[in-house]
């Protein structure tokens, strides 16, 4: 069983027990005090330094255009990242988060296809694209103007060993 409150279920108890001890805090006092616990709740932590991908046992990277989403806990504030393979041996890596609303990107779907913010993906996301390649914003949300490309995030490849080295 989840025993973990959502921030609403935890607001209501508290204000329910305060009712039922006939505290009388004023609202200002309480909404001040409810932010401060969820604030430290939604603190994001992201760690910096290196992780290491074995491209060659990754079934998603074996094709020039294909493009694997990935989450590596405590990097990228836990949200994921995409890798592409942009040619032999060269690849980007892409955090997933959509610079419009903060959506998740999903990765290509197909060999060469684009990255999109898909709603139907994530029930967030207002359809925009991305250039596998540069991250670039090729298609705005909803058809729109362009609202920013994806954030690079720093990666080398070495050949040899076919290990990608991503640096958050
Ligand atoms: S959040 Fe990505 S298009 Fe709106």
């Amino acid at each position: 069983m989840n025993e973990q409150l959502t921030n609403e279920q935890r607001r209501s108890f508290i204000l329910k027990a305060g009712s039922l001890l006939g505290v009388s805090v004023c609202a200002g006092s309480m909404a001040a005090f409810l932010n401060s616990c969820e604030k430290d709740e939604n603190k994001i932590v992201t760690a910096t330094g290196t992780v290491t991908v074995n491209v060659a046992s990754e079934t998603g990277l074996q094709t020039v255009g294909d493009g694997v989403k990935k989450t590596y806990d405590g990097y990228n504030a836990n949200k994921p990242v995409i890798i592409v393979k942009t040619g032999v041996d060269t690849f980007m890596v892409f955090s997933a988060v959509c610079n419009h609303q903060q959506c998740i990107v999903s990765a290509p779907k197909a060999t060469g296809s684009n990255i999109v913010c898909s709603f139907a993906d994530n029930k967030c996301g207002h359809e925009a694209e991305f250039s596998p390649v540069t991250g670039v914003q090729t298609v705005g949300p909803n058809g729109g103007a362009a609202s920013g490309g994806l954030t690079v995030i720093p990666s080398s490849y070495n050949a040899s060993t076919k290990v990608l080295t991503i640096t958050f």
